[in-house]
């Protein structure tokens, strides 16, 4: 674990047990210079001779009369550089460091609590050390943003890495539960109460599994706000494919298959924090798609919150049946503009790869902010078609819809599904891939990434 706090001190001066100069391929930045100038070239003769080229992520020890030094390569993305360079400091022993200054020291920051994030709840023998960093040039308000943004981050990656059998649909209402405490409010609705409301795609979906779903409504409403953001996201606390079963390959993963609705909880807990300005309004249909006497079958007919009829052609495409019903109740609790985030296909893995989101839009200035936001935050995102054209690949002959196309254009046949139960601008961001890394990466370990809360994050501040 990382803690961060801004320091005045004069970076030479100081009296730390480790201090961090960075390089850029040969150049050192101003403090590396300085010590070098004092140390009569000494540090350059030790990088020079030990072959440091100034890489990104590259970083070599030094012990000078002057102190331990950390010599770290930067990169062009600082948040990149602050995740890379958590993981180096975490590999050392050193208690407290201080960091020189760069030109944003909160995107480095930021990287620096996202690259020590680590989810060891279930081992025997966890990791206890907590290191301190100090940064020079920050100023303490500024980290305490960062840091609030990060305690997002990290609530969403709890929740998508704890195991399907821990994070039920109850625990996952419990978890939202907890941001009470917070000043959100939280709704939770069981069982009886989805079925008298009418969700019949998402009860539907629920009813194979012996864990019962939750409805989950979350509104965060500071006085005097004026804007006002809805927010769905896509809660399969797992998802096996049901009577389309998965193969178990396929399946490993989908304990994240919650990850939309982590990335709305993040993000409400990160916008409590942060006392941002805005009313959120969070939705989540929370169920497992399991197998059992009582699970939906292929050919049923659902009839959903909105009044329209679904024919189920594939029960592993069920995360549109429960979004379908989430997406028209936030309607009918007057959203003005929605954005949902769902890890919803393959297909938008096949076509983007891991690290990027699918984004669709029904309006093209609300997808316009989104993507604006999304690179403001530095989430991955690019915008694919709202094809109307294939709008016929969803018709079914005796319902008024059916929830799967062909096998061709399968984000956009799932992205036109949803757009069906909607009047009002939708933007739907397919996080199937970035959502959950399957190896370590700059600013994390293998698991969930969180991805989603910071673009969320952007977006409210921006509107
Ligand atoms: N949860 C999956 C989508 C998914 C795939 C998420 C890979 C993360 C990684 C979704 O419910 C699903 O199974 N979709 C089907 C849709 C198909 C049946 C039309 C898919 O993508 O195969
Ligand atoms: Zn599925
Ligand atoms: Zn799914």
């Amino acid at each position: 674990m990382i803690t961060l706090s801004a320091s005045q001190a004069d970076f030479l001066q100081a009296q730390v047990p480790l201090k961090v100069l960075f390089a850029r391929k040969e150049a050192l930045l101003p403090q590396g210079e300085a010590l070098d100038a004092r140390l009569g070239g000494l540090l350059r003769r030790a990088l020079a001779g030990a072959g440091f080229r100034g890489e990104a992520g590259e970083s070599l020890l030094l012990a000078t009369p002057e102190g331990h030094f950390l010599v770290f390569g930067l990169e062009e993305d600082l948040r990149h550089a602050g995740g890379r360079l958590a993981q180096t400091l975490l590999r050392h022993a050193f208690p407290e460091v201080l960091v020189e200054p760069v030109e944003d020291p909160y995107a480095l920051a930021e990287g620096l609590l996202l690259g020590a994030y680590r989810f060891e709840r279930y081992r025997q023998k966890q990791e206890e050390r907590v290191l301190k960093v100090s940064l020079s040039g920050a100023e303490a308000p500024g980290l305490e943003r960062v840091w609030k943004v990060a305690e997002g981050v990290y609530f969403a990656r709890d929740l998508v890495n704890e195991p399907p059998n821990v994070l039920t649909p109850e625990a996952l209402a419990e978890a939202a539960l907890s941001l009470r405490a917070l000043g959100v409010e939280v709704e939770v609705l069981d069982e009886g109460a989805i079925a008298e409301l009418g969700m019949g795609a998402f009860l539907a979906v629920a009813r194979g599994s012996e864990n019962p779903p939750r409805f989950i409504a979350l509104r965060y409403a500071p006085e005097g706000a004026k804007e006002r953001l809805d927010l769905v996201g896509k809660g399969l606390t797992f998802d096996s494919g049901g009577y389309s079963l998965k193969p178990t390959e396929s399946m490993a993963t989908m304990k994240g298959d919650m990850a939309g609705a982590a990335a709305v909880l993040g993000a409400m807990k990160s916008a409590a924090l942060l006392g941002l300005p805005l009313e959120l309004r969070g939705y989540i249909a929370a169920c497992e798609n399991l197998i059992s006497g009582r699970a939906y079958r292929v050919g049923d007919v659902l009839k959903t919150f909105s009044g329209k009829t679904v024919e189920v052609m594939n029960t592993d495409a069920e995360g549109r049946l429960t979004l379908a019903d989430a997406l028209a109740y936030a309607e009918r609790q007057g959203a003005r503009q929605i954005l949902e985030l769902s890890t919803l296909t393959g297909a938008a893995v096949v076509a983007l790869g891991e690290e990027v989101a699918a984004l669709f839009a029904t309006e093209e200035a609300w997808g316009q902010r989104v993507r604006e936001a999304a690179r403001r935050a530095g989430e991955k995102v690019w915008p694919m078609p709202l094809e109307r054209a294939y709008r016929e690949k969803l018709k079914s002959p005796v319902a008024d819809l059916k929830n799967v196309g062909d096998r061709n254009g399968g984000a956009i046949t799932a992205a036109l599904f949803l757009a069906e139960f909607v009047g009002v601008p939708l933007a739907h961001l397919d996080i199937a891939g970035p959502a959950f890394a399957k190896k370590a990466h700059a600013l994390g370990p293998e698991g969930g990434t969180g991805f989603g809360v910071r673009t969320i994050l952007e977006l409210a501040q921006a509107l």
